[in-house]
């Protein structure tokens, strides 16, 4: 007898195994519920997906139990009222448009010396040197407008004068250095202590802790741009103050506020809201046409500040307070005025910046003011700032432009820095008695340049806002509930505003209703820390402009209409020949229309003279009838797009002249973005006709079994995606005999049964152990 080799006993185990595991996964998915041997397996699946997705399991914790959630950038929340149409470029399909350039490190050797807190700059001889201060907080001036810099040339060794925030000193055969510090000043503190305690005594309380009110702006950040370019600050709110065992984890907490609209795609229109509480139409009415460079309308810009401010309002209870914002451009400060009412202004270093190492809050390539990126001065002013005043509520409002300009991941550069700045701050709010409330954010979203996308628009309108602060804060307010309930409904610019101001009172234990009564907003707002907001809560009730409301929906028009309408027509069409073109290639044949299923539409900015339209057409051919196609296609101006000329598959576009206005001329374009296979396919790749080898931009394929759909679509030659159109992919499941459910916030869609499910987790690395995942497989050249 012949002993078998051992590789071919390996190949019938192997066999066997497989028998078993085919046996079992047919039972799992035939089996009846009523069999209780399998109900147990099948427990024990659920419970390890579970595992996998622990972020998305319903909590079990006491809701008042201060507790944060691990942050995840891939969370779809939606309320019946506001369903986002997209949720922004995400990791699988950013990577074309969000590249990470390097920028030079500053390379500048310090000739400031630093001894007993006190910078010295030494003279060497036959050289000349230069040096400017800036000690003078009223001479701080927000925003553009040119400044006379006051030039020293000293005799000898220059000593700055203790008292002055900024200074730039230049020996004659270098290009100088800048340095910005926060100056303790014994007068805000007094004049804040005074206030506090004329307050504590009115009130009886005999439980003051000093309260942190930061409100820490990044201009132009979108959630998924916090999540894209501050991958280790967020993994070391993740690691450190999420986690249970985390260093910060018993102090702290954090809250992400995944549905905020910008009310425009602007600063403006969300920054006046968020300080003042009223829109900057409202604003700029109010201040009738003052002008921030006449000295007789500097009245109107102080009366507004004192009426709405948030800095007034904070130094009006006791607060010392502190403005920084590094912009050197006329933006903002049409509504503030030059002067803010703050205790610190930090405007002029920045003006300085652009006098003498060209910065600008529009450049989008490398800055760098003196020793430092611009970022570094601001985080370090604000540390100090907090320091300085130990012991005194503080309220500080900082803004910077790191992510402004481009498509923003400029910002990438502060990630270390963010970091260390978190890791720092926390140290010392754990050690000291005092609170901390740290709202982390963006006035809107990233600018994407291809304005017709929905991911584009979503980046554009979808601000980060965290949410940071102390465990005994939270709990002495009963907030828990409320912040947490919060993180998903549609919160406005105006809240935040009337949250803030609310919070002022804390620690004076007066935060009550009828302080909350007494507080104005345009439009009506909630104190996020005590009620609920409105569950069903629109964009118009948020403020929201119509424009930028980033919960649109498309809306049916009838199939019959392709027949007479040459855009849609035109789709189809083009469709078909692009498919052709792969058959005739192939030696197979060729596709001809035979039904157009349904045509959906979206129409944005509808105020225009041609809106940007969206199309999404599912059509079906006659030589293969089980085949549904989906063409996603657009209409609106040439300018609207970007790469106009790009070349890729199962994209076309078609220019059309609009008109003539001056001496431009206006063209029309409709771009075919995608042609896809709507129904889902089989993983097995043998089985495969003719046609059905076709790759196309989206493909739908059953997940394999104990596959994840990265490997499930790797192993075809495409990369998996989130799916793109999930509302119009339900409603083909829909028809298709399906019951649709919404299981979680993730972007899985799960076949199971006669259920597809969707949002159970992730759907690129997600295990399909229940059902069997329906994976959205991408042309490469198309990400
Ligand atoms: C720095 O401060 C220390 C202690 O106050 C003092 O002894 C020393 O002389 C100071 N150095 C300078 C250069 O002023
Ligand atoms: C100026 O500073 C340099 C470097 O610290 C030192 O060597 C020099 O003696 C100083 N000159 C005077 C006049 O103090
Ligand atoms: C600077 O000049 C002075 C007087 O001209 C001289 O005494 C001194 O040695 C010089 N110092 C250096 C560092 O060259
Ligand atoms: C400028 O000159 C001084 C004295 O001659 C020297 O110490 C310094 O290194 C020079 N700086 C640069 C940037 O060349
Ligand atoms: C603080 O109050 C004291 C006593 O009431 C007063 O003398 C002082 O001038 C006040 N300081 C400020 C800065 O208002
Ligand atoms: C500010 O408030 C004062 C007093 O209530 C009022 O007279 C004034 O009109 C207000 N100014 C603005 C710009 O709202
Ligand atoms: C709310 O706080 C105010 C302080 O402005 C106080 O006068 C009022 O009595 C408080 N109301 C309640 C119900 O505690
Ligand atoms: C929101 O819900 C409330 C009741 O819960 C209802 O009165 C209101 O009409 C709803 N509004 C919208 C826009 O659905
Ligand atoms: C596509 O997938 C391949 C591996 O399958 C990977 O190397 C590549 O980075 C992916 N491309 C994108 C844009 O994700």
């Amino acid at each position: 007898m012949v002993i078998p080799a051992i590789p071919q006993i390996i190949k019938i185990l192997g066999l066997i195994f497989f028998l078993w595991l085919s046996l079992f996964i047919m039972l799992l998915y035939f089996y009846d519920s009523e069999n209780n041997t399998f109900e147990v397996y099948f427990e024990d699946f659920t419970l390890y997906s579970e595992l996998l997705f622990d972020h998305l399991k319903p909590e079990c914790i006491d809701s008042d139990e201060v507790h944060s959630h691990i942050l995840s950038r891939d969370q779809r929340e939606e309320t019946p009222s506001y369903v986002p149409i997209s949720y922004g470029f995400d990791s699988y399909n950013e990577k074309s448009f969000f590249q990470f350039k390097s920028y030079d490190k500053c390379n500048f050797n310090s000739i400031f010396t630093l001894i007993n807190n006190t910078y010295y700059i030494a003279k060497p001889n036959n050289t000349e040197l230069l040096v400017i201060q800036g000690c003078n907080r009223d001479e701080e001036q927000f925003g553009g407008g040119k400044l006379e810099f006051p030039i020293i040339f000293p005799e000898d060794n220059f000593t700055i004068n203790d008292n002055c925030e900024y200074f730039y000193a230049r020996h004659s055969n270098s290009s100088g250095n800048a340095m910005l510090r926060n100056v303790y000043k014994q007068e805000y503190a007094s004049k804040a202590k005074n206030i506090s305690e004329a307050i504590i005594k009115s009130s009886g309380t005999t439980e003051f802790r000093p309260l942190t009110v930061v409100m820490f702006v990044i201009d132009s950040v979108s959630r998924q741009g916090l999540y894209r370019n501050l991958k280790k600050t967020i993994q070391w709110i993740n690691d450190d103050v999420v986690s249970s065992d985390g260093d910060y984890a018993k102090d702290f907490v954090v809250y992400d506020y995944k549905l905020i609209n910008a009310i425009e795609a602007f600063t403006v229109p969300n920054l006046v809201p968020l300080l003042y509480g009223i829109s900057k139409e409202q604003a700029l009415k109010k201040l009738v046409s003052a002008n921030n460079d006449k000295i007789e309308d500097q009245h109107k810009f102080t009366m507004l500040q004192q009426n709405y401010s948030l800095f007034s309002h904070f130094k009006s209870l006791g607060y010392v307070t502190m403005f920084l914002n590094d912009v050197v451009t006329d933006y903002l400060s049409k509504v503030t005025g030059r002067k803010i009412l703050s205790d610190h202004q930090a405007s002029n270093f920045w003006k300085l910046g652009k006098e003498y190492y060209q910065y600008d809050d529009f450049n989008n390539n490398d800055q760098c003011i003196g020793e430092y990126p611009p970022h570094y001065y601001s985080l370090k002013y604000l540390s100090e700032f907090l320091k300085n005043y130990q012991n005194y509520n503080r309220f500080a409002y900082v803004h910077i432009n790191t992510a402004h300009a481009g498509i923003g991941t400029r910002l990438n550069i502060a990630d270390s820095d963010f970091k260390t700045f978190f890791q720092d701050l926390l140290q010392i709010y754990k050690q000291s008695k005092e609170d901390i409330l740290f709202v982390f954010m963006s006035d809107h979203g990233t600018s994407r340049g291809d304005f017709i996308g929905l991911n584009s628009l979503a980046e554009r309108v979808n601000p980060f806002q965290l949410i940071i602060s102390n465990k005994r804060l939270i709990k002495s307010l009963d907030a828990q509930k409320y912040l947490e309930i919060n993180t998903q409904r549609l919160v406005s610019r105006y809240d935040i505003y009337r949250s803030l101001k609310n919070i002022a009172w804390v620690p004076y234990r007066m935060m009550n209703d009828s302080i909350d009564e007494g507080i104005y907003t345009e439009i009506k707002s909630v104190n996020i820390f005590n009620k609920e907001i409105f569950f069903n809560r629109t964009c118009d009730d948020a403020g929201v402009k119509e424009n930028f409301c980033l919960a649109v929906k498309f809306e049916d028009i009838d199939p019959i209409s392709l027949a007479t309408n040459d855009i849609t027509k035109f789709a189809v069409l083009e469709s078909i020949n692009m498919i052709n073109a792969v058959l005739g290639k192939i030696n197979c044949q060729k596709y001809s229309l035979r039904i157009v299923f349904r045509i959906q539409k979206l129409q944005m900015e509808k105020d225009k003279d041609l809106p940007n339209t969206h199309y999404l057409i599912q059509f079906g051919v006659n030589e293969n009838p089980n085949a549904v196609f989906l063409t996603h296609m657009t209409h609106g101006y040439q300018n609207q797009y970007i790469g106009i000329n790009e070349k890729k598959p199962f994209q076309s576009i078609k220019r059309v002249f609009v008109k003539k206005e001056g001496k431009s001329y206006y063209y029309s374009v409709t771009k075919i973005w995608s042609v896809s296979r709507l129904d889902p396919t089989s993983y097995s790749t043998n089985l495969r006709k003719c046609g059905e080898s076709i790759k196309f931009s989206n493909n739908f394929i059953y997940s394999g079994i104990s596959k994840n759909c990265l490997e499930t679509c790797k192993s075809e030659g495409l990369n998996c995606t989130t799916h793109s159109f999930s509302t119009t992919l339900s409603g083909y499941y829909e028809k298709m005999g399906f019951d649709i459910e919404k299981v979680g916030t993730g972007s899985s869609i799960e076949l199971y049964k006669t259920i597809v499910e969707f949002g159970s987790g992730d759907s690129c690395t997600m295990m399909y152990n229940k059902g069997t995942g329906i994976c959205q497989c991408t042309l490469k050249e198309l990400l």
